[in-house]
């Protein structure tokens, strides 16, 4: 299988990075304007550089469009004579399927949204196909997604709730990181330690709630004990609005993704 990413920035090559592993994806076509920059990708194996879409999509059984929304109807116009019933997945934020079935009609379309953990394998990409997809194709699609992490199908309702919640979140969880780095500094622990302590933490629990599939709350009701240390710092999360903020957050970019919508619909 030959899969064209139209779009080598942070998201496309890591997208691009998984595909080339995978021993079902005998060439991955990557494509960017500007291709002085990807001197880190030219030895990669399996991957070939281009600044031609038009081709890449030609070429290509599956495409990838990893460009920025500002860029997007440029990018399917270019390729619309190339991908009749041919799958393109759109990671564009706020673009709805009828948009790029208005420029790509006789293609099928997925629209999703993975996170910038597509680096390590570790994504979590929510999709919404069109109508226009087969069983085989649904399968083929899923494949994609698995080479770079796990995935989810959702209505197209949700995709800027989820663009909001998981395709932003990696920057929540940053900051969240960040603020308990600071913290440990400021109780007296070594930078390093403070790193190592709050992305193990993060990840440990995470893992725990998934593996067990635990209500958050159940978990943190075991761990607060009377009078205790983690009721402390729970009770100062609070008085600091901690999970409104977070709901604001999600919701504020939800909204965003709404505005950047309607920009392109215009
Ligand atoms: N970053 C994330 O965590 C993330 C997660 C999920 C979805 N997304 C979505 O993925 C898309 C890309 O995001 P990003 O963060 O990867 O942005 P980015 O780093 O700015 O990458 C976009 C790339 O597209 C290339 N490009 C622009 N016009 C092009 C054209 N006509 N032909 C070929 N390549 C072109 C740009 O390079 P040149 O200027 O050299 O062409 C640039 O490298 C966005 O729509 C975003 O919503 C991003």
């Amino acid at each position: 299988m030959i899969i064209a990413v139209l779009g080598a920035g942070k998201i496309g090559e890591a997208v691009a990075r998984g595909l080339a592993e995978s021993d079902d994806v005998s060439r991955v076509i990557i494509t960017k304007r500007n291709i002085s920059t990807l001197e880190n990708l030219k030895h990669v194996k399996k991957i070939e550089i281009s600044s031609d879409n038009k081709k890449a999509a030609q070429k290509a059984d599956i495409i990838v469009v990893a460009v920025k929304a500002g860029d997007g109807k440029h990018v399917l116009q270019e390729i619309a004579d190339q991908v009749s019933d041919k799958i393109v997945i759109s990671l564009m934020a706020a673009i709805s399927i009828k948009s790029i079935q208005n420029i790509l009609p006789h293609s099928k379309i997925v629209r999703a949204m993975p996170n910038i953990a597509a680096t390590i394998g570790e994504a979590i990409t929510a999709f919404s196909p069109s109508e226009k997809l087969t069983k085989e194709d649904l399968e083929k699609v899923q494949f994609v997604f698995g080479t770079f992490g796990d995935s989810i199908e959702v209505p197209e309702t949700l995709m800027d709730a989820v663009t909001a919640l998981s395709g932003s979140g990696p920057a929540y969880i940053a900051v969240m990181i960040e603020a308990m780095v600071s913290a440990g500094l400021k109780v007296g622990m070594p930078r390093d330690t403070a790193f190592k302590l709050a992305t193990k933490t993060l990840t440990g629990t995470a893992n725990l709630l998934s593996a067990k599939g635990m209500h958050p709350a159940e978990l943190r009701d075991s761990v607060t004990t009377p009078a205790g240390t983690t009721i402390a710092g729970l009770y100062e999360l609070e008085k600091g609005s901690f999970r409104t903020s977070i709901m604001n957050a999600v919701e504020a970019a939800t909204l965003a993704a709404q505005k950047v919508a309607q920009k392109f619909e215009s």
